[in-house]
């Protein structure tokens, strides 16, 4: 059992066992983070492969090269078996939060992990639950389903995630929020953080910190349409987008420079937007700026496509014109394509007539890209002179640091840039 003297004296001295349920793109850089800072982890999950690959060193993400690094550390055991989970003091809950086919929360992965560690955790262990959830679900969902499996002694923290896939920031130095629905889960989990992250933050309530997450991505969704809406003015003005945004950005005060693509994609910032205006929804409130966000994204792969058209046009266009779409992530130098802008334009491009191949050398070799029949379109490995130059027209859907964006500025026939990837090249 962990007093708050013996809890305080064990961080101390790293002897707190920790353990990570869900390793995936929020588990392991924990993971890693708990490693890092001297604590014994073990890392839990359902998908036996994933568990199987780790302990061999093998990466899961490809934008994340920890499973070595964790192997080494000589600190961390992945497992399959969550009868091993009552070693751990303490408890990090990583585990998605997707939404089912209504666009509702799905609880079901956070129910599983509540039943399970109700079901092996030792008296009075720290869980925090890492997941994006909407407020209230730390002390109305889980608590009540610990309690529900007879665990009502159970200590419960929420900490949300701040991760910034392919950013190459560090996890431990971006401010963490965290709090706790007792005291003594505030002060545990505040000691425990203290410990590996650079400036914890404790705020008053599970609730507050489940908000502000929500916000976070709200936030960043609205002002990703808000830039695409302004990059459609812009066009229509004839004005360079980007030096006006570059304009702007020199304001010291009350601006954040967000920039224009071709949609956004991801796991989070569609998904927590649409968690927050459920729960507008839900409490009677407007949420009318995250609903036309939404729309907007929802629109832009859809305008991407016609202004590529109306490029061909304007060149004389081909019926067939030949498109090499560059970057089919949904960001920079990450491996992941859910919800990326290229899985709709892609298709729209090749049923309006377009001959597409495709590019990324950040996704890995299973990746595929697929026309409107569900047809997979021709990868194109190397990116040189020949090839930009055998395409009516050159599309960049995500500006990965590894492109070589002066063979494509320099030999391409015609570009549509989303990403400002090719400013400066010439
Ligand atoms: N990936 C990000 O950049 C990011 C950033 C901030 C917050 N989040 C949030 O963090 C949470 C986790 O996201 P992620 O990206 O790590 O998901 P992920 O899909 O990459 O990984 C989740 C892992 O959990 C495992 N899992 C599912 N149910 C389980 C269970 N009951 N027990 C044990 N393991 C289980 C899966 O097998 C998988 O390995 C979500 O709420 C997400 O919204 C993600």
């Amino acid at each position: 059992m962990n007093t708050p003297s013996s809890f305080a004296a064990a961080y101390q001295a790293r002897h707190l066992r920790l353990g990570v349920v869900g390793l995936g793109g929020v588990g392991l850089p924990l993971a890693d983070a708990y490693t890092r800072a001297g604590y014994a982890v073990l890392g839990y999950d359902l998908d036996i492969q994933r568990v199987q690959a780790l302990a061999a060193g093998r990466d899961v993400l490809r934008y994340h090269d920890l499973a070595a690094r964790l192997l080494q550390s000589g600190r961390f055991e992945p497992t399959h078996d969550p009868e091993r989970l009552r070693a751990c003091d303490v408890v990090a809950v990583c585990v998605p939060t997707p939404l089912d086919m209504s666009g509702v929360l799905d609880t079901r992965p956070l129910l599983a992990s509540a039943a399970m560690l109700a079901r092996v955790l030792a008296p009075q262990a720290l869980i925090v639950l890492e997941s994006t959830v909407p407020p209230g679900t730390t002390r109305k969902l889980y608590a009540e389903t610990l309690a529900a499996h007879g665990r009502p002694d159970l200590l419960l923290a929420h900490s949300p995630e701040r991760e910034d896939p392919g950013a190459g920031r560090s996890l431990t130095s971006v401010p963490k929020l965290l709090a706790g629905l007792t005291d003594e889960a505030s002060e545990q989990v505040h000691t425990l953080y203290s410990t590996i992250f650079t400036t914890p933050v404790r705020v008053a309530s599970c609730e507050i910190a489940e908000a502000a997450k929500l916000y976070e991505n709200a936030y960043r969704s609205v002002n990703i349409a808000l830039a695409n809406e302004f990059s459609n003015i812009c066009a229509r003005l004839e004005l360079d987008v980007r030096a006006v945004l570059d304009a702007a950005a020199t304001k010291p005060f009350g601006f954040q420079r967000f920039e224009p693509g071709p949609g956004v994609g991801g796991h989070c910032i569609p998904k927590d937007a649409r968690l927050l205006a459920n729960v507008a929804r839900e409490v009677g409130a407007p949420a009318t700026m995250l609903e036309q966000a939404a729309r907007i994204h929802a629109e832009r792969p859809r305008f991407v496509v016609e202004e590529c058209f109306r490029l061909l046009r304007a060149r004389g266009g081909a019926v067939h014109p030949r498109v090499l779409i560059v970057g089919v992530a949904y960001k920079r130098d990450v491996d992941v394509t859910t919800n990326a802008p290229a899985l709709s334009i892609a298709p729209e491009l090749s049923l309006g007539g377009a001959v597409v191949h495709w590019h990324d050398p950040v996704l890995g070799p299973d990746a595929i890209l697929c026309d409107h029949a569900g047809r997979a379109l021709p990868r194109v490995e190397v990116l040189d002179r020949t090839t930009v130059a055998a395409y009516d027209l050159v599309l960049v859907l995500a500006d990965h640091s590894s492109v070589d964006w002066a063979v494509v500025a320099t030999h391409a026939r015609a570009t549509l840039d989303t990403r400002g990837a090719l400013r400066n090249r010439i």
